[in-house]
């Protein structure tokens, strides 16, 4: 473990922004870990904790200590049908995805492909295509920083939420998670709760899909709308999707015929697709400067290579103001701004 100073890290974050770090060091270990948050180096600095940079935005040097998660390896347990996988947090997330389909532990295909790593996951609940990770969530366990002390967090523990999680809120930024345990299955049972993939699979003629004929459909969908970061920078879904009332929702339809909505466990909410109201108030495909908004997918900022971590802001506001303009409802971001 070597601490190193005045680091870059547009390597670091999936947008390519060309910022740097005070202070980096990379952990491999828990026990590397431990040792690193009992040092007195950390005391008087700030720090954060960085997985793949997939979800956010530097738009300034960070004047601390970057601990990069490294801390890989996946371990399966087969009892019956179930199949516990154990994994580092510093794992690449799709690598588990893979790896355990080869192992025959299905339940993680939905959400193929997504970017970053395992330990990343639960903090903001990672979801796509039907499945959001809480679902085949066990437990965790993470090093509180300021004393050093493991901690295992049961799923209650965690208090998943869309997007979210203890670790994004009240715990934010305390804790670096080092192993995730997640119990998958070893049975046909597979999830097309969401409509593109049933879409897809009959246009493929497949009747009875397995596991992995579900990664694939997802990993084709998701190439065909959403940028490559290792060719355009981005991290994603840069905003939620919103929640709001279906009264509300009653009467913007009235004024925009055609807007999509999904019904929410709350029975008087609806969920707005954030990329219908960005591509209705004329986003989608804008550049800005060094900047822009996705053509295939209108939630994604994307950077067009020299781009700041500024410019990303400005946009994201004004496209925030634009879309409360017109229909008076406010985005959130949902990547990390710093
Ligand atoms: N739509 C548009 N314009 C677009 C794209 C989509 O109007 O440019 C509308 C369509 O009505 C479409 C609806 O938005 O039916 C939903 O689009 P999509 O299925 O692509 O999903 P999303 O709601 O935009 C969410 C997640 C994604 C996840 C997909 C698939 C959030 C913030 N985003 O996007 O997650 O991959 O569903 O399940 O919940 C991420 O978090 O980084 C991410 C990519």
């Amino acid at each position: 473990m070597e601490i190193q100073e005045d680091v870059s890290l547009k390597k670091c974050n999936t947008f390519g922004i060309d910022v740097s770090a005070k202070y980096f060091v990379e952990v491999e270990s828990e026990n590397e870990l431990i040792e690193l948050c009992k040092s007195d180096f950390l005391t008087d600095k700030r720090h954060l904790i960085l997985g793949s940079g997939s979800n956010i935005l530097f738009t300034k040097n960070f004047d601390g200590l970057v601990i990069k998660n490294s801390i890989k390896g996946i371990k399966f347990k087969k009892s019956g049908k179930l199949i516990r996988v154990i994994v580092g947090g510093g794992t690449d997330w799709h690598d588990l995805v893979i790896q355990s389909l080869e192992n025959g532990a299905n339940g993680l295909e939905n959400l193929s492909l997504i970017p970053g790593t395992v330990g990343a996951a639960p903090v903001q609940n990672i979801g796509a295509y039907g499945l959001e990770l809480k679902s085949v969530f066990e437990q965790l366990r993470a090093v509180e920083i300021t004393t050093g002390n493991v901690k295992v967090f049961t799923k209650a523990q965690c208090s998943f939420k869309y997007r979210s999680s203890v670790f994004k809120e009240e715990l934010k930024g305390r804790y670096i998670i080092t192993e995730v345990t997640l119990d998958l299955h070893n049975t046909d049972k597979v999830n097309t709760a969401y409509a593109p993939i049933r879409i897809a699979l009959e246009k493929k003629g497949i009747d009875n899909p397995t596991s992995k004929d579900i990664s694939e459909v997802v990993m084709e969908i998701r190439n065909s709308k959403l940028p490559d970061p290792s060719k355009i920078g981005n991290a994603g879904s840069f905003f939620k999707n919103p929640v709001i009332p279906k009264v509300d929702y009653k009467n913007l339809q009235v004024k925009f015929n055609g807007m999509p909505a999904f019904p929410q466990a709350a029975n008087n909410k609806v969920k707005v697709p954030a990329a219908w109201l960005i591509e209705s108030a004329g986003w989608k495909g804008k550049t800005v400067g060094g900047v822009g908004v996705h053509t295939d997918q209108a939630l994604v900022l994307v950077n067009h290579g020299e781009g700041t971590g500024r410019e990303l802001k400005d946009l994201s506001k004004e496209i925030q103001d634009s879309v409360f303009k017109k229909f008076k409802i406010k985005l959130e971001v949902e990547v990390n701004i710093l």
